[in-house]
């Protein structure tokens, strides 16, 4: 399942870092990849030891914790550091798998890799081409959403990112290690949580939303790992 979240950063967070990273060092997508998929990729990135992308990851894992959707979804343990990309004109990531473990740079913490995240940086209408492309059980789904607005989707699904032909597409990546290893198990505590939370905007003193909501903590008991 790819789940769309929609402005999980402002409109004056957004525009600070398209002026920040306008102006950042940006360096030859290849360093973090592995053999497959250095073949296939041609992109900039500024890349986990530059202090200048450090810190403005912290500004996006910063608006990761105040999302209640980002939460829900994820149900994150550990979020690695994001990077930044850019892919300009002729610029492309073909079809791959993301590795399944990381290793964080700073402190050598390894985090399986549960989810993948692309935070979009760039408005759409700035850039043609840039399409993320993931495949799932249905089959491959594109998207191209407004600056701001991330996609998070299973990080054993293959992708890839259609080539650039006009403009810069500008994004922020990352991966998730969910407390909830299972993507099933993950997917269902979403279903159920946005169900839950749906249904009390209505009626919240109903006593089967109280219930139902004791049955998603303790599914989440039996299925979490911290
Ligand atoms: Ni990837």
């Amino acid at each position: 399942m790819l789940v769309h979240l929609p402005a999980i950063l402002g409109p004056d967070e957004t525009a600070m870092l398209q002026d920040r990273l306008a102006q950042a060092a940006w360096a030859d997508g290849r360093v973090t990849a592995g053999p497959q998929s250095g073949r296939v990729k041609t992109n900039l990135q500024i890349g986990p030891d530059s202090a200048e992308g450090r810190e403005l990851g912290l500004i996006v894992l910063r608006a990761l914790e105040a999302s209640p959707a980002f939460m829900s979804a994820a149900l994150p343990a550990h979020v690695f550091p994001p990077l930044f990309n850019r892919y300009d004109p002729g610029m492309r990531f073909g079809t791959h798998i993301d590795n399944a473990i990381r290793q964080v740079p700073a402190t050598g913490q390894r985090l399986r890799t549960d989810l993948s995240a692309t935070l979009f940086l760039s408005e759409p209408d700035t850039y043609d081409g840039g399409e993320l492309l993931v495949e799932d059980t249905y089959g491959s789904h594109a998207v191209k959403p407004a600056a701001g607005d991330m996609v998070l989707y299973p990080a054993r699904s293959l992708h890839r990112v259609a080539e650039v032909t006009r403009g810069s597409r500008i994004a922020a990546f990352f991966w998730v290690q969910s407390i909830v290893k299972s993507r099933d198990h993950r997917e269902m505590l979403y279903e159920l949580d946005q169900s839950v939370q749906a249904l009390s905007a209505d009626d919240g003193d109903n006593p089967a939303i109280i219930r139902l909501t004791g049955l998603y903590h303790n599914l989440l008991r039996e299925w979490g790992e911290l």
